[in-house]
């Protein structure tokens, strides 16, 4: 018998396997599917396990503080929880119970305009957050304005502006499975929420794609008019991209492939972090997802320059398993994980994981 205790996973592991055993098949296929041949969602894992680290010893460890601040927030640990969809079709606890989990935990969460409870309802179940809101662009522009104040008034610390999906990628591995509920989403923000394009309208020999896509980085402008929620650009992987956003206001950028959801062909989010923490200095932070699962991937992260570290896939995987207690179990696995890894390298504070522990990678 595995030890699977009431949260339905031993360790780090086996969470992924205890997952793919408790979701139905076609909600496992959505959750963990990519782009395409999945080429970049390969890449994201393999880009933290071809790399090393340089670990320091005879380092006096006896205190680890993993403590740090992200966009202002004191919380336990340098990872949050990314904006993922339809927490309620993976656990009945749905965001309510990542939330709470999160809050407990004092770890940043971010939720999803996507969500299935409503963001004011997620707000109540974990009133401290700290809590980010996530923004996909609505068809006009009075409804995204509609939700970024629905989003101030509930006390959501930053607004995140996804614009890696102007239009659903073409995910084979979700297509077989015939998942269908990004077209019949039970949306807890309100019936007239709208989740990004699924298709192109043909008009002649080209193709059209819904109003909100025609916008440019003055949509960056126009958030920051409605709202004085300091704004994050989630989805960003190059230096020209980067800068741009900086120029336009934001506060912090995520570098992110969407987890391999989105453009097949892009760089693993890890590759893409150098060059996009040069271009922004100490003008913003730079947050990173895409791939994470263990410590180890959280102190590259950090010392290839990232000030926070998203985590997917794996939240969501606990939410299937163990509802809020699941969650509240993957939080805690993560953050002793990341301790260890920095009593390990001889790092007792968030603020000494720096370049000098990137090592050459493996066979280099
Ligand atoms: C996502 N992601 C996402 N991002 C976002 O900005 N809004 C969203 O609604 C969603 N929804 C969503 C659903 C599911 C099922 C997944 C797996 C992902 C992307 C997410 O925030 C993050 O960028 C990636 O999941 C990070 O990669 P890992 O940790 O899953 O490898
Ligand atoms: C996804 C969207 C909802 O990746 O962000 O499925």
């Amino acid at each position: 018998m595995r030890d699977r205790t009431s949260h339905g996973f031993a360790g780090l592991g086996d969470l992924e396997d205890s997952a793919a055993h408790t979701l139905p098949p076609a909600l496992w296929d959505y959750v963990q599917g990519g782009a395409a041949e999945e080429t970049t969602l390969r890449e994201n894992r393999r880009a933290f396990l071809r790399r090393t680290l340089r670990p320091r010893v005879l380092v006096d460890i006896s205190e680890i503080d993993p403590t740090t601040t992200l966009l202002g927030s004191a919380v336990a640990a340098p990872f949050y929880v990314s904006p993922t969809a339809y927490h309620g079709a993976v656990h009945p606890d749905g965001e309510a119970g990542t939330a709470r989990a999160a809050s407990e935990a004092h770890v940043l969460a971010a939720f999803s305009t996507l969500s299935t409870a409503s963001l004011e309802a997620i707000a109540t179940a974990a009133p401290h957050g700290p809590r980010w809101f996530q923004l996909y662009l609505q068809p006009e522009f009075a409804s995204s304005r509609r939700l970024i104040e629905r989003a101030e008034k509930a006390g959501y610390a930053a607004l995140v502006l996804t614009v890696d999906m102007p239009v659903v990628a073409n995910r084979d591995r979700q297509s077989k499975a015939g998942f269908a509920l990004l077209e019949s989403p039970p949306l807890g923000n309100g019936p007239e929420i709208v989740g990004p394009a699924r298709g192109f309208v043909p008009r002649g020999s080209t193709f059209t794609l819904r109003s909100e896509t025609s916008s440019g980085w003055d949509v960056l402008d126009r958030i920051q008019s409605v709202t004085s929620m300091p704004l994050v650009v989630k989805g960003i992987l190059t230096g020209e991209d980067a800068r741009t956003a900086v120029e336009h206001g934001a506060r912090a950028v995520v570098v992110s492939n969407h987890g391999g959801r989105q453009l097949d062909g892009a760089p693993a989010s890890l590759d893409a972090l150098p060059e996009v923490v040069a271009a922004v200095g100490d003008r913003a932070e730079v947050f990173f997802d895409g791939g994470v699962r263990r410590g180890a991937d959280i102190v590259m992260a950090l010392a290839l320059g990232a000030k926070g570290v998203g985590i997917g896939r794996p939240i969501l995987w606990a939410l299937g398993v163990g509802g809020q207690a699941g969650v509240e179990r993957v939080l805690s696995l993560l953050k002793h994980d990341l301790v260890t890894t920095m009593a390990l390298t001889g790092r007792r504070r968030v603020s000494e994981i720096d370049a000098s522990l990137m090592g050459t990678p493996h066979g280099g």
